[in-house]
């Protein structure tokens, strides 16, 4: 590639001078702290080579084929053909009033507490819903309490933040709010000011739990008792493969004290970039505060809009659950037929994922180098724990949302196969 400014000299100047500076001495303490990595960075194996087209059971990502793509399509030509400007100017700081009115009504009609648009902010995506709450609430040395495991992604927000991170063990009924209870109250006693509690309530990435109405009661409780907000990641809350889970923290405490984040990545696209923040609008105007680049797309929200108001979202969630859970079962029962002597796992009752422990002193590192020799490709429990300690070796997380049925099952072969080529010290 020729520059046409190269001629005059200047390109060989400054570069000359730029060239030899390494880029990450000018980043700021925050990146510096910062392991490289993804935004999710989710323990894949650093060289990924499989012999053979591998079967991916990573990200918690929509099956390809219920996009709905006709739907939205329509729903955005709708949304250009009006006489205004609205859907190609600025949105502005809270997010298009139109939609967040609509998610307010299904709020409303879901969890039994009344809410209005002035509940909700629009963000980017979950993940950008958690960076605004961040920004606006948590100062460094501020104390996070989070379980272990968790979302790896939010573990680097609250870390760009400078937060400290300290966490509390999980269950079948969700976060050990026992543990919660003893460790806040000698984080008080020391001083410290815990910001939040981050919980990923329902359908539980990557450990597909649920917690529990009393553990919810309890959380609330401690939270309120130490000023610290209940931070509740829902992602997944929707895609359930029977009953709702119980009630929503927000709706048990009448809204006060807790934070709930929302997003349509999981439920229509994730390439939408579409969440929210839910809480009181006293929070959410302090959310806003510390907005500057005038709001997520208006095209977006307009687009979602219209595809809400043409009625089609109910029906999709339902196809959702529906395959999910099928998707959920041939994954389980083929790991039941193939692997079980070498793994255990309970059975989600919604969201993306499953998450194994493995048996026979297999530990998770070696299965997945294992599973790369095979053809099957997934993170590793440990990047899924805030100090990523040696204890957690013997999990793995498995998503079935995304690949085709037919892979499910050829996955489940293959991390059989891997599990009995790292049982034998391959
Ligand atoms: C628990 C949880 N929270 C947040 C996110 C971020 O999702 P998004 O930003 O696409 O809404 C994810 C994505 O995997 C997730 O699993």
């Amino acid at each position: 590639m020729t520059d046409q400014h190269e001629s005059d000299g200047l390109v060989t100047e400054v570069r000359d001078l730029w060239q030899g500076r390494d880029v990450l001495n000018f980043a700021n303490e925050a990146v510096k702290a910062m392991s490289a990595g993804t935004a999710t960075d989710w323990g894949l194996a650093a060289a990924i080579e499989s012999p053979i087209p591998p079967v991916t059971l990573g990200g918690g990502i929509p099956d390809p084929a219920t996009l709905p793509r006709e739907d939205l399509s329509e729903a955005a030509a709708r949304a250009l053909g009006v006489e205004d400007d609205g859907p190609l100017r600025y949105g502005g700081a809270m997010g298009l009033e139109r939609l967040r009115a609509q998610l307010a009504e299904r709020y409303t009609r879901d969890r039994g507490l009344p809410v209005d648009a002035s509940h909700f902010i629009l963000e980017n995506g979950s993940a950008g819903a958690l960076d605004a709450v961040c920004a606006a609430l948590l100062d460094a040395g501020d104390v996070v309490i989070t379980e272990a495991p968790t979302f790896s992604g939010t573990l680097r927000t609250f870390r760009g933040k400078g937060a400290e991170i300290v966490s509390v063990g999980m269950d079948n009924d969700g976060m050990r709010t026992d543990e919660v209870g003893e460790l806040a109250d000698r984080l008080a006693a020391e001083g410290k000011t815990i910001k939040f509690i981050y919980t990923i309530s329902n359908f539980h990435n990557p450990m597909g739990t649920t917690m529990s109405l009393s553990r919810r009661q309890e959380l609330l409780r401690i939270a309120a008792r130490h000023s610290a907000f209940v931070l509740d990641d829902d992602a997944y809350g929707e895609i359930h493969f029977g009953e709702a889970p119980p009630p929503a923290l927000s709706a048990l405490a009448g809204g006060y004290g807790v934070i709930t984040v929302g997003t349509f990545s999981k439920i229509i696209a994730t390439g939408l970039r579409v969440g929210w923040v839910h809480a009181r609008p006293e929070i959410i105007e302090v959310v806003a505060r510390m907005r500057f680049d005038m709001g997520n797309s208006a095209m977006l929200h307009h687009t979602l809009a219209e595809y809400i108001d043409g009625g089609r979202l109910d029906d999709h969630l339902e196809e959702m659950r529906l395959l999910y859970a099928e998707k959920m079962d041939i994954l389980a029962s083929a790991l039941t037929e193939f692997a079980e002597p070498y793994l255990t796992f309970t059975r989600p009752k919604g969201g993306f994922f499953l998450w194994l422990k493995l048996q026979k002193g297999l530990t998770a590192e070696a299965v997945q180098r294992a599973a790369v020799q095979e053809g099957v490709i997934f993170p590793i429990g440990r990047a899924f724990f805030p100090e990523q300690k040696e204890s957690d070796g013997e999990h793995i997380r498995l998503a079935y949302s995304w690949t085709s049925k037919d892979d499910l099952r050829e996955g489940a072969e293959r991390l059989a196969r891997a599990c009995a080529r790292a049982a034998e010290g391959e």
